[in-house]
């Protein structure tokens, strides 16, 4: 048996229709306010028949700061996509910290005293080097002197090292570093804010270049890694690499809302989304 963690996500729930798809039985864990219907939604986009597979879902309930919800969870379970996290790269808090690095750790402590047979951690390029300008990064790339990394990439490195500390106690698992995940979700957290605030018509762009992934390719890649002989690994999921620019544009063009026209730097980008609101109280952009 499966259990797939942060199953209402984006990633959960395409994980969830893929797998369902190879008739795998599923267990999700979800919270005790977490909006599963949000899962019909995207099983929508991919046929006409959402509820059925719905009832196929197995839940448990959990939280993955509550070490022993997770120990229920995993019962009789073989192996878990942990997928569970705040995604969110500009908020600094300790909950970050603890659902996404202390959390990984209770996931994995669960697995091991459950004897799981493999773990897919869901890790992101954000707790990868960004590299200097044009380089182009692999798993191998280390950080630069005095490189920083955001509060966000902090914690999934954490997780990650959580993972490896899992693996040093006798887990087989793998890690997978996705770029920026495109992708059809309801609750429009994670990367879904980008398409938020380009279709409320935001003006503004930062400039710079990063990696693209199709949520399908990223559920697909995890579930062939999970069915391979590959353990105790990492991979970066990239399908391909854009300049903030040209997404930003493509999503406005999508809406058939005003395009992103101003560059700022990435360091600015907070004053920028704070005059921004500003403007918006007092006038309505012609574009
Ligand atoms: N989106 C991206 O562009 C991107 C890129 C690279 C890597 N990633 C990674 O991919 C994974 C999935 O991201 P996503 O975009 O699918 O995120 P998402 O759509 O924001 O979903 C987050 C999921 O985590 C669950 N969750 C949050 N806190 C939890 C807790 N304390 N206990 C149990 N569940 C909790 C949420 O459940 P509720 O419904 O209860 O809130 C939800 O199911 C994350 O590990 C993220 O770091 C995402």
């Amino acid at each position: 048996m499966i259990l797939i963690t942060g199953a209402t996500g984006l990633v959960g729930g395409h994980l969830i229709w893929h797998l369902l798809q190879e008739n795998e039985q599923v267990t999700a864990l979800k919270r005790a306010n977490s909006d599963v219907e949000s899962i019909k939604m995207i099983f929508q986009c991919y046929g006409s028949n959402p509820e059925e597979y719905f009832q196929k879902i197995i839940w448990r309930e959990g939280d993955v700061e509550n070490f022993s919800s997770l120990l229920s969870a995993m019962e009789g379970v073989d192996y878990v996509y942990h997928c569970a996290a705040i995604v969110d790269l500009g908020k600094s808090s300790q909950r970050l910290m603890n659902v996404n690095a202390g959390g990984t750790k209770n996931v994995v402590q669960a697995a091991l005293q459950r004897k799981v047979k493999k773990l897919c951690f869901v890790s992101s390029i954000a707790a990868l080097p960004a590299g200097n300008k044009l380089d182009v990064i692999d798993e191998l790339t280390p950080f630069g002197e005095n490189e920083t990394i955001s509060l966000y990439g902090e914690s999934k490195q954490m997780g990650e090292k959580a993972v490896n500390e899992g693996i040093a106690q006798g887990l087989d698992a793998v890690i997978v570093n996705p770029g920026v995940i495109i992708g059809y979700s309801k609750n429009r957290t994670g990367s879904g804010e980008l398409f938020k605030r380009v279709k409320s018509g935001m003006p503004f762009y930062t400039n710079g270049i990063t990696g693209y992934v199709n949520v399908q390719d990223v559920a697909e890649a995890m579930i062939l890694l999970m069915k391979s002989s590959v353990r105790n690994d990492r991979f970066i999921l990239v399908g391909e690499n854009k300049c903030h620019k040209d997404i930003l544009q493509k999503i406005a063009a999508g809406y058939g809302k005003f395009r992103p026209f101003i560059g700022m730097r990435k360091s600015l980008i907070y004053i920028a989304w704070v005059l921004e609101i500003l403007g918006k109280l007092f006038l309505t952009c012609p574009f």
